[in-house]
């Protein structure tokens, strides 16, 4: 049986979005059927950017919430918080030694801080190496197949690496994973239109917010430019909120229709909003209830992570022992 692993980083207050959900978290939730899966909070990566620890501790709860509420099945998943397992970062240390100081140059997050912010002296050693506490995280649980939105493809590409490395010079040790990415849904735009949906950009759409809070989102969508009145006609590839609409699994058929309205310059940008803030709220209702219900029972989401720690400590420990042995050190 196949090994399925991956991870959500809880680094903001917001919650998950929609590109978490339909990059990783539903392909993630479908993989519970296929296999056995590790899901778990990364919020030891956290700590390269969140520096209030009850933000960190908050947010983590939040996020192992939200990801619960979505569908994870604790009975056969192994669902952990990444800080309970000690492994992980013991490993983080000697893979360290798997890759080079130009190549963990070369990977986006540290190289897009850099064009951002300019300056090598503000940027924390935390983040320069969080590929290799991403490879630990993955080869702690021999992991199989990895599945991610394409942003985290370079982590994936450069995990496979470190393990070739340290298997080329200690015999086969470690498990060289698969990275899975489905294509359609790779990379959720944001509400600009344009650049990825992300947390940090401020153009996503928060599943568990307030009604508000994601009616806002959803008005600011950027639409079609050239587009100045309702009657005027417009390009549906321009306006994301069709992107979304499908998505959401928005009927075919009135979706077509649509299409053409626009085309035609008979439906407004606000009419086709509203359609997408109700589609929307229609879709997750069931995950954002299940949310308010686990979060009123905090003892049973405490007694889940202690389990899920339980679980997860018991592979990763035997794995960083066949390591330990490896490398010298026990
Ligand atoms: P994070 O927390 O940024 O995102 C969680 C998952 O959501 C995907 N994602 C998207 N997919 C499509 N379109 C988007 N707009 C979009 N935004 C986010 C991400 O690709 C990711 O799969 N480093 C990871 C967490 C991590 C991890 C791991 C993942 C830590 N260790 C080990 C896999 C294996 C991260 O920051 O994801």
């Amino acid at each position: 049986m196949k090994r399925i692993l991956s991870g959500i980083n809880p680094s903001s207050t917001k919650g998950l979005h929609l590109g978490n959900y339909f990059g990783m978290i539903k392909p993630a939730i479908d993989f519970q059927n296929e296999g056995e899966c590790f899901y778990f909070i990364a919020n030891v990566h956290s700590l390269n950017l969140v520096f209030d620890p009850n933000d960190v501790k908050n947010n983590t709860m939040n996020i192992f919430t939200e990801f619960l509420a979505f569908g994870i099945d604790p009975q056969k998943t192994v669902y952990y918080v990444e800080s309970d397992i000690p492994s992980i970062t013991y490993l983080q240390t000697i893979l360290n030694n798997t890759v080079t100081v130009a190549e963990l140059s070369r990977m986006h997050g540290f190289k897009d801080k850099l064009t951002k912010d300019a300056d090598i002296q503000s940027i924390n050693a935390g983040l320069f190496s969080y590929p290799v506490l991403m490879a630990a995280d993955i080869l702690a649980f021999d992991a199989d197949v990895i599945p991610v939105g394409e942003d985290q493809s370079q982590h994936v590409e450069i995990c496979r690496e470190m393990a070739r490395t340290f298997n080329n010079r200690y015999g086969d040790v470690l498990k060289i994973p698969e990275l899975f990415i489905k294509k359609q849904v790779a990379r959720v735009k944001g509400i600009d239109g344009e650049r990825k949906m992300s947390k940090s950009l401020g153009n996503d759409i928060p599943i568990f917010a307030e009604e508000n809070v994601i009616k806002k989102q959803i008005m600011s969508i950027k639409t079609d430019p050239a587009r100045i009145h309702p009657t005027d006609p417009g390009d549906p590839n321009k306006n994301v909120t069709f992107d979304y609409l499908e998505l959401l699994e928005y009927d075919k058929e009135k979706l077509i229709e649509m299409k053409e309205r626009y085309k035609k310059g008979t439906i407004g940008d606000v009419e086709i909003k509203q359609i997408l803030y109700e589609v929307f709220l229609e879709y997750f209702k069931d995950m954002r209830s299940k949310k308010d219900e686990l979060s009123k029972n905090q003892d049973y989401i405490l007694e889940l992570r202690r389990k899920g720690a339980k679980r997860a400590n018991d592979v990763a420990e035997k794995t960083l022992q066949k390591v330990k042995l490896a490398v010298g050190l026990s």
